[in-house]
């Protein structure tokens, strides 16, 4: 019966330490973090470009949820004592510039999911902004991954696309061109396609960080 007391004690740690570890000091720091952003001396933002102006990309963001797109792909650069993101070339922003770091709360300020992702059977998407550049490429890989990248394990996502008679000349932005009993159809990029290339275009998680919040 002596040792029952130790041992209820010792139990009563091991659920302690992590609760007060992964949970309530992680939640104190994330809301005084919170605070302070939203509280930020003029001073230490001028140089900073805060991401709020995104909202236009709402309709992107919510393409790229409907289509699970977050299923494969994260948007989350690790801090190197969880992974060695920070070490894949491009993912985590301007290196030449010195602004490449890992995401941190304040690159979804504004935004009211942060698709974090959950596991990555394609690349981390944070700063796929810089990577990719061209409009066209990310139509004719969402509408045939294949044709673009040999081998890739991408579905495609001809649902964000449609089709089309040809009138006059094929348009620019045209993934196929079929040919339909003897008339031509061009297989274009829907509203919810321009919508989500428009956010893929803009996603640049590496904006300078106001200094309050840089040294933590
Ligand atoms: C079943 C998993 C899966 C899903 C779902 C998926 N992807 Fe991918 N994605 C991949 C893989 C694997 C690659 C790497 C091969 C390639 O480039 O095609 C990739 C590559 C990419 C790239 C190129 C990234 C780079 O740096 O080269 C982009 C952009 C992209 N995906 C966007 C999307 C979008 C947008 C969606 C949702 C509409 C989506 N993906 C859904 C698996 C997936």
């Amino acid at each position: 019966m002596n040792s029952l007391k130790p041992f209820l004690i010792l139990i009563a740690l091991a659920f302690l330490m992590p609760w007060l570890v992964l949970i309530v000091y992680p939640s104190a720091r994330l809301k005084a973090y919170v605070t302070e952003v939203a509280y930020a001396k003029e001073d230490d933002t001028k140089d900073a470009v805060f991401p709020t102006g995104r909202s236009y990309l709402v309709a992107g963001a919510r393409v790229y949820a409907a289509n699970g797109c977050a299923y494969c792909h994260t948007q989350m650069i690790r801090p190197t004592y969880a992974g060695a993101d920070r070490w894949r070339s491009g993912w985590s922003g301007r290196e030449e510039d010195g602004l490449a770091r890992e995401t941190l709360p304040f690159d979804f300020l504004g935004e009211r999911y942060a698709y974090l992702g959950v596991q990555r059977n394609g690349p981390d998407l944070s700063n796929v902004g810089h990577r990719i550049k061209e409009a066209k490429w990310h139509y004719d890989h969402l509408y045939n991954p294949r044709k673009v990248v040999a081998g890739s394990i991408m579905p495609a996502f001809t649902n964000l696309f449609t089709t089309r008679p040809v009138v006059g000349q094929v348009s620019e932005l045209a993934v196929d061109v079929v040919d339909r009993g003897g008339s031509q159809y061009e297989v274009v990029p829907s509203g919810e396609a321009k919508a989500l290339v428009g956010y893929l275009l803009g996603m640049k998680k590496d904006q300078k960080v106001p200094k309050s919040i840089v040294a933590k």
